[in-house]
């Protein structure tokens, strides 16, 4: 069994069906990345992965590292092992890095049944997880997010993941709006976190960042559906041809 197992999911968001029976498998040590035009589903996809509550499972299951957690809340999922950096990261003013860090690192040993981190060590894992990214240290006395730039939101983003080492990360579209710096930075990051202990599911629409992270497989969404699987040469191919031609074959294949 998958890490990471989703069978005929079917979600809907107030009313609308927006996964239509989706099918996926990831398994730590495993680089996946999710393509497909606007709207056809992916970040839907990611939030019904971490069991965003504005969203309704209808049909199918999400199981998590054997579990069956279709039915449970996000702290849940995290605390099994779950990571997802948002496509839209919010900000939480009141909040500084270094205390939400501390929250988030916290909270992932209570799940393991291990203490409280010593103040010490959380100062030593920040410092070389902030360095990795190349977060400047006065980031740590800021509030989250607030006021970030695009790019400062999604090195965040890769920082946490950094700390708190999850089983399973979902990454949506963490290359979008990043400087070729910048995103040779969070990929860097990545290539660095992602190994057996790990799997990831990228989520973008460019294979810039998909030449610096390597992936595995390659899935295509389109209209709340995986349509086409394969390697690597998926995205050059898609790069190329663009999406339309998928849309035919499925409309070709339904026909
Ligand atoms: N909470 C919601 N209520 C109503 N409709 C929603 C909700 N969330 C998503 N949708 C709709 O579901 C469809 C899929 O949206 P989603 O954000 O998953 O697409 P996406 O593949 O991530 O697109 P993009 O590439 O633009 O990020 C869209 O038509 C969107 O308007
Ligand atoms: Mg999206």
């Amino acid at each position: 069994m998958a890490d990471l197992e989703i069978r005929n999911l079917h979600v809907s968001a107030e009313d609308k069906q927006i996964l239509k029976g989706l099918d996926l498998d990831v398994s730590k040590g495993e680089v996946h990345a999710l393509m497909g035009p606007n709207g056809s589903g992916k970040s839907t996809l990611a939030n019904a992965i971490m069991g965003h509550p504005s969203l309704e499972v209808t049909e199918g299951e999400v199981h998590l590292l054997g579990e069956d957690v279709t039915e449970t809340a996000p702290e849940e999922r995290a605390r099994a092992g779950l990571f997802m950096a948002f496509q839209y990261p919010v900000a939480i003013p009141g909040v500084t890095v270094a205390k939400y860090l501390r929250m988030a690192v916290n909270a992932h040993r209570e799940a393991r049944g291990e203490s409280e981190i010593k103040l010490k060590e959380f100062r030593k894992v920040t410092e070389a997880a902030m360095e990795l990214m190349d977060i400047p240290r006065e980031f740590s006395s800021r509030y989250l997010n607030d006021g970030f730039s695009g790019g400062e939101k999604k090195r965040m983003e890769i920082l946490q993941l950094a700390m708190l080492q999850p089983q399973l990360a979902v990454l949506d579209e963490t290359d979008s709006g990043l400087d070729i710096d910048a995103l040779r930075t969070v990929a860097e990051g990545v290539n660095r976190l992602a190994g057996p202990q790990m799997g990831v599911l990228i989520i973008t629409h460019y294979q810039r960042i998909l030449h610096l992270v390597k992936p595995d497989f390659v899935h295509v969404m389109y209209e709340g559906r995986i349509v086409k699987q394969g390697g690597p040469e998926l995205v050059e191919l898609l790069e190329e041809r663009g999406y339309g031609w998928i849309g035919e074959e499925v409309e070709a294949a339904a026909a």
